[in-house]
C-alpha cells in the first residue's frame, strides 16, 4: 500500500499509477501542486507548513493521515520539502525518493541546472532510501542518460524523466513484493 508525496507536476506519480501500483493516498506540500488532480479516486491532502506550528508538527500529520489509510510504503515523487524524524521514524526503511541525477552527485533541488553548469556528458535518475540528509539515502538503483551539447535545462531534465519512469514503478514494485 503505497503512499505518494508531491509538490509539482507529479509526471512520476502518473507512472506509478500507469503501471498499476497500489497508490492510495497521495499528499503535497502545496495546495496547488497539479500533480494532486493526477489521482481521481484517491484520496489527496495538502499540509502547508503555514497551517502547522513547526515542520515536525506537520510531518507528523501528514505521517498519521497517510497511516490511518495504510499506507506501508512512502514515495517521494518531486517533494520538494526535506522530512523531519518526525516523518521517517514512521516508514522505517519504507521511503523512497526519485532524483534526476547519478548521486552522490549533484544532489538538492538544482540538480539538472548544476550538471549542466558543471559541463557533465553524462547523467541520470536515482532511486534511493531516504534519510536525515539532501538526497543522501542508500542508493537502490540508478539508471544513466547522455547529454547533449544543446540541451538545456528543460530538454536534459525531460529526458531524465523518461528514465525515472521506468526506474521508479520497477523499484517500487519491488519493494512492494519484499
Ligand atoms: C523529478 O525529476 C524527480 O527526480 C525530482 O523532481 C522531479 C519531479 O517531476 N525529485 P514530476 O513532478 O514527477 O514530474
Amino acid at each position: 500500500m503505497i503512499g505518494v508525496l508531491v509538490s509539482g507536476t507529479g509526471t512520476n506519480l502518473q507512472a506509478l499509477l500507469d503501471a498499476g501500483l497500489p497508490v492510495i493516498a497521495v499528499a503535497s506540500n502545496k495546495r496547488g501542486a497539479p500533480a494532486l488532480a493526477r489521482a481521481p479516486g484517491i484520496p489527496t491532502q495538502a499540509f502547508e507548513l503555514d497551517d502547522y506550528a513547526d515542520r515536525s508538527e506537520r510531518d507528523a500529520a501528514m505521517a498519521d493521515w497517510l497511516q490511518d489509510r495504510g499506507v506501508q510504503i512512502v514515495v517521494l515523487a518531486g517533494y520538494m520539502h526535506l522530512l523531519t524524524a518526525a516523518f521517517l521514524d514512521r516508514f522505517p526503511d519504507s521511503i523512497v525518493n526519485v532524483h534526476p541525477s547519478l548521486l552522490p552527485d549533484f544532489p538538492g533541488a538544482h540538480a539538472v541546472e548544476d550538471q549542466l553548469a558543471a559541463g557533465v556528458t553524462e547523467s541520470g535518475a536515482t532511486v534511493h532510501l531516504v534519510d536525515l540528509g539532501v538526497d543522501s539515502g542508500p542508493i537502490l538503483a540508478q539508471e544513466r542518460v547522455s547529454v547533449h551539447e544543446d540541451d538545456t535545462a528543460e530538454t536534459l531534465h525531460e529526458r531524465i524523466r523518461q528514465i525515472e519512469h521506468e526506474l521508479l514503478p520497477r523499484v517500487v514494485g519491488e519493494l512492494c513484493a519484499r
